[in-house]
């Protein structure tokens, strides 16, 4: 199946080279696209020339840096533009380990089809390494709150490691997507759920950054949960409705 690894890069110029490196060695049949938000440490650069020397790289130039989310965007319409069966999230800086990218592959071309892997920190085999105590406690804390406030059965809707069905990503509204930091993957979890879509959870070892530093803000944090409780108080409220009128909301 014709796969694409979505790279999103913000001042990323320390890790994306071993990043490429290792992600070409582990599928070697699957094309690269390096989104970057004009990085002023000249990430931009260093990734054309990763594509000058390697067919299978390309690059997305974005003019400033708008978040997480609307890079991911248009890195989709870019793979959607193109053909692609599987489209792969992946973060610039190691902590998703290429190695573990065939396992997700091989598990997104069976026959139950899912609509998108996901690969978990937080299912048995799961793991961090390196990860400071109080980030992983703003994961776990943070994806308890999203199955409370909308019912996603899954265990790490905010991971950023992942791989969608094409198709999938062809059928959602992908312009009304207003996320714009990390509650972009619980934004598009959401919306794969809603959609009836087959979510399947995968362990890996999410492992932190040696090079450069995350993006993590205050900013980022409280979006997510603005946005979260936005999206769970109108979730519940159709639930509520359904149970009032007899007539039960979808998903
Ligand atoms: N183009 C672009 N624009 N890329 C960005 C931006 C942006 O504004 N902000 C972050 N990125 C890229 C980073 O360069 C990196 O490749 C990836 O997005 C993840 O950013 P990090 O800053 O390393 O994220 P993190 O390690 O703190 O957070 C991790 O956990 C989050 C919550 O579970 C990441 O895996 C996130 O994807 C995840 O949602
Ligand atoms: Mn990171």
């Amino acid at each position: 199946m014709r796969t694409l690894v979505i790279i999103p890069t913000y001042e990323e110029r320390d890790a994306l080279p071993r990043t490429l490196a290792r992600t070409r060695a582990a599928v070697p049949g699957a094309d690269i696209l390096v989104v970057d938000d004009n990085s002023p440490d000249g990430t931009g650069e260093l990734a054309d020339a990763a594509a000058a020397a390697d067919p299978r790289v390309n690059v997305l130039h974005r003019a400033g840096k708008e978040g997480l989310g609307r890079a991911y965007v248009a890195g989709f319409a870019w793979a959607l533009g193109r053909d692609y069966d599987l489209v792969v999230e992946m973060d610039a800086d190691g902590s998703h380990p290429p190695e573990q990218l065939p396992l997700l592959l091989e598990r997104a071309a069976l026959s139950d089809a899912p609509d998108l892997v996901l690969g978990s920190r937080w299912v048995p085999g799961g793991a961090v390494v390196n990860w400071p105590g109080r980030r992983q406690a703003l994961s776990q804390g943070g994806n308890l709150y999203v199955r409370l406030a909308l019912g996603v059965p899954v265990h790490d809707a905010t991971g950023g490691y992942r791989v969608y069905r094409a198709a999938t990503l062809r059928r959602l509204p992908l312009a009304e997507i207003q996320s714009q930091g990390y509650c972009f993957q619980v934004d598009m979890t959401w919306r794969v759920h809603r959609a009836g879509g087959h979510i399947v959870e995968m362990p890996i070892t999410f492992v932190e950054r040696a090079e450069g530093r995350s993006k993590m803000s205050r900013q980022i944090v409280l979006e997510a949960l603005w946005r979260t409780t936005a999206w769970g108080l109108a979730h519940r409220g159709r639930q509520l409705r359904g149970l009032l009128t007899g007539r039960p909301s979808p998903r």
